[in-house]
């Protein structure tokens, strides 16, 4: 058992292979955080911080006369304000008198094997009980009859725990609030104290088309947090919050990462206290929400995957990866290679003929392209974003013969066929909207407010949801479907539903993001062949809930190589490359207009799952012959580059470099047997006559031999100790188009 409960001490212990994290129940009511260290083997439980009572803090009337005990000095495990302690709570309940001051004491605990699912949201999973222990810890207000349910699962093979929480109202609180409603306010889905504020807050931040851009910041005394009010998980902040200690480096250092598997609002924060404690909490925002609970109803929030590393960045990002491809996604696809497609957005926009698509799809299939993705503009009468959002039949003046056609007629070149979508969406100029004007997010008697000319369907509402099954389902049958691009194309206002009384109005966003969740499950259970891509203008919800029903996500309407660089980088902190869709686009670049070397492009797009997104047929001969070797090299790789092991050996962030020295960052996959391995060094900024970069490797065998095989057309043999320890010499040169690729085959 990987949770152990010492009675006698009253104390918890979680250990994950290298880590324990320690819960106490101080006087047999008070649930307090022990901390979460490298694994200790014996803990005496003399490294708490003392019960020191400080000026002006407040002790709990049961406690006054035995001990000094502040709930304000104290590391607490889910602490609730307005009871001494003056720090950010993790949980506020409105009871029946209106107060929203609890008191929330221990009251059991159960540990078993195995993981439960979390009701209504998606969540890590194990395949057998052998994978996990759970322990669940209730705290009860025994006045107003509030169980709140804190459940940690404790992983046997990665260094992490999850944790959500399950909030009851009994009915059994006292007197005048015996079987009353209660209003959730806030429920985090974690808090933790830690003993130090000698912590680095990194976050993941950014816009449309510059997502995920690491930010590492100093924790110093007051709040600093990143939020979503978008209705969306956010271009601009993801769901995820590490705390580095100051010495830590992309291999060394404490590292303690949150990741809330969730799409919808969401707050992340850090706060030190006087006494530089430092509270870490995620979970859903606060703001525009709150919850009804009758008598006997629950409420459950998302779930939090933390991650503990002692090495460095790195290895935090090498468990979330693990963790989400081997635990999160599921069904068919899987830890399943995943196919190379060509998209036509960027090659016509709304502009296209079956001609067109199948004079793109024929130079495709000769340069060895698996399947052929037909974008916006195939339904309804859209041929620019102002319309047909909702009008889910195919536009007969574009593809007179219909959508089995053109499916039909890629299939007979010997490729899969795959369909954009943007289900949640709602043009005023279609026939669903002119149908049902109530079926979107609005407020009565407001103005809508339009993005991208459109309005966003309530998905808090089941009507809405079953129509959406069944419309989805219908076109998805309607021919030979083997992907879909699931697109999200605006953040949701006017957050308001038709069918909601007053008192639950600010449930609704909440309440949409379960809805999608609910859709998604039934299509993902109906078309269980199908793989799924989500994408919300490029990566604007990259969250880990998406990843639990559509296993990869287009990373950034950004294809620029170099912008990528950054983007992917920021990207694989937290998500493995098998989520990340990346694609080679014409020059110059239609976001940024740079041009970058066909050859750095296909490189970059090469750490996730390369594409192509452009006109093939406009491109010379040498150009299909270079894109024809990449397409060939790619599978040859490609089981490497999606599922291996990666290492950044200098990061886009990284600071290491001297200014005279040309920037530039590099990464290493290692496939699963730890034969092949791929390294990839590009440049940010070329710069001439400029020293050669030294590349250390990581983690191979230093006995062995490689044989590099370089893109430049080099081959070269080295010993695995050379690589780790002496590093391997690359040049930037002109010729070399901005990147350099390795591949390292073992050979003893
Ligand atoms: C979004 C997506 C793009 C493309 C367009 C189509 O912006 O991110 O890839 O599908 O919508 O309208």
């Amino acid at each position: 058992m990987s949770i152990i409960f010492n009675s006698e001490k009253q104390i918890f212990l979680l250990n994950t292979p290298s880590s324990t994290y320690v819960i106490k129940i101080h006087s047999g009511k008070y649930l307090l955080h022990g901390g979460w260290f490298k694994r200790i083997s014996h803990w005496t439980d003399n490294c708490s911080l003392p019960l020191v009572d400080y000026v002006m803090s407040p002790v709990p009337a049961d406690l006054h006369d035995i001990e000094d005990f502040s709930l304000d000095s104290q590391q607490q495990e889910f602490p609730v304000s307005g009871r001494g302690d003056f720090r950010t709570g993790a949980i506020e309940i409105q009871t029946a008198d209106g107060t929203c001051t609890l008191d929330l004491r221990y009251d059991s605990h159960k540990i078993f094997k195995g993981k439960p699912n979390i009701e209504g949201l998606p969540s890590t999973y194990v395949e057998n009980d052998e994978q996990a222990d759970t322990l669940e810890i209730n705290l009860y207000d025994e006045l107003c009859g509030i169980l709140v349910t804190l459940s940690y699962t404790v992983w046997n093979s990665y260094d992490a725990i999850c944790r959500h929480v399950i909030v009851k109202n009994t009915g059994s609180g006292k007197g005048k609030y015996e079987g009353k409603k209660i209003i959730i306010k806030k429920v985090m889905s974690c808090s933790m104290d830690f003993s130090t504020s000698r912590y680095k807050m990194m976050t993941l931040m950014g816009a449309a088309t510059r997502e995920r851009h690491p930010v590492i910041r100093d924790v110093v005394q007051g709040i600093q947090s990143v939020e979503s009010r978008r209705t969306m998980s956010s271009h601009q902040q993801n769901p995820f919050m590490a705390l580095l200690s100051y010495d830590s480096t992309e291999t060394t250092g404490e590292v303690f990462g949150f990741s809330l598997v969730y799409s919808g609002n969401f707050t992340a924060l850090a706060e030190a206290d006087q006494f530089h404690i430092t509270r870490a909490q995620i979970g859903i925002n606060p703001y525009n929400f709150s919850w009804t609970l009758e008598k006997g109803e629950k409420f459950f929030s998302p779930e939090v995957v933390m991650v503990y590393s002692s090495n460095g960045l790195n290895a935090m990002s090498q468990t979330y990866h693990a963790i989400y491809n081997n635990n999160l996604v599921r069904g068919t696809w899987k830890n399943k290679e995943r196919p190379i497609l060509i998209n036509n957005w960027e090659a016509t926009y709304f502009n296209f003929t079956p001609q067109k698509i199948f004079e793109i799809a024929d130079v495709a299939k000769k340069v060895g392209v698996e399947m052929f993705v037909l974008d916006d503009g195939w339904f309804g009468n859209r041929n620019d974003d102002r319309s047909s959002l909702g009008d889910w039949y195919v536009n007969k003046t574009k593809l007179p013969e219909g959508l089995l056609a053109i499916s039909e007629g890629i299939k007979k070149r010997g490729m899969k066929f795959g369909l954009w979508v943007e289900p949640e969406m709602i043009s005023p100029d279609s026939d669903l909207y002119r149908a049902h004007p109530d079926w979107c997010l609005h407020i009565d008697g407001r103005d809508k407010t339009l993005g991208r000319h459109q309005l966003v369907l309530d998905l808090s509402r089941d009507d809405v949801v079953d129509y959406l099954t069944e419309t989805l389902s219908n076109v998805f049958s309607s021919a030979d479907i083997s992907y879909v691009k699931w697109d999200f194309n605006r953040s949701p206002t006017e957050v308001g539903s038709a069918t909601l009384s007053p008192e639950r109005q600010m449930e609704t966003s909440h309440r949409y993001v379960l809805g999608l969740y609910k859709l998604l499950e039934n299509l993902v259970t109906r078309f269980p062949q199908i793989l799924f891509e989500s994408c919300s203008s490029g990566g604007g919800r990259f969250d880990p809930a998406m990843f639990y029903y559509m296993p990869q996500c287009w990373t950034s309407d950004n294809t620029d190589a170099l912008s990528r660089l950054f983007i992917q980088d920021g990207t694989s902190v937290v998500y493995p490359p098998s989520f990340m869709t990346a694609h080679v686009s014409a020059v110059p670049n239609h976001q940024v207009g740079r041009i970058t070397s066909l050859s750095m492009r296909g490189h970059v797009a090469m750490r996730g799952i390369l594409g192509y997104e452009l006109d093939l047929t406009k491109m010379t001969e040498e150009e299909i012959a270079e894109i024809a070797e990449q397409v060939s090299f790619y599978k040859k790789i490609r089981r490497t580059m999606q599922f291996g092991k990666t290492y950044r050996l200098e990061s886009t962030w990284s600071k290491t470099s001297s200014a005279e020295y040309t920037k530039f960052c590099a990464w290493q996959s290692v496939s699963e047997d730890e034969k092949q391995i791929v390294l990839t060094v590009a440049w940010l900024y070329p710069e001439s006559n400029v020293p050669p970069e030294i590349i250390r490797l990581q983690s191979l065998d230093e006995n062995a031999f490689y044989q590099a095989a370089y893109s430049t057309g080099e081959s070269k043999k080295f010993s695995g100790a050379e690589l780790m320890y002496a590093g391997i010499p690359i040049k930037f040169l002109a010729s070399y188009g901005g990147s350099v690729l390795v591949e390292f085959q073992k050979i003893n």
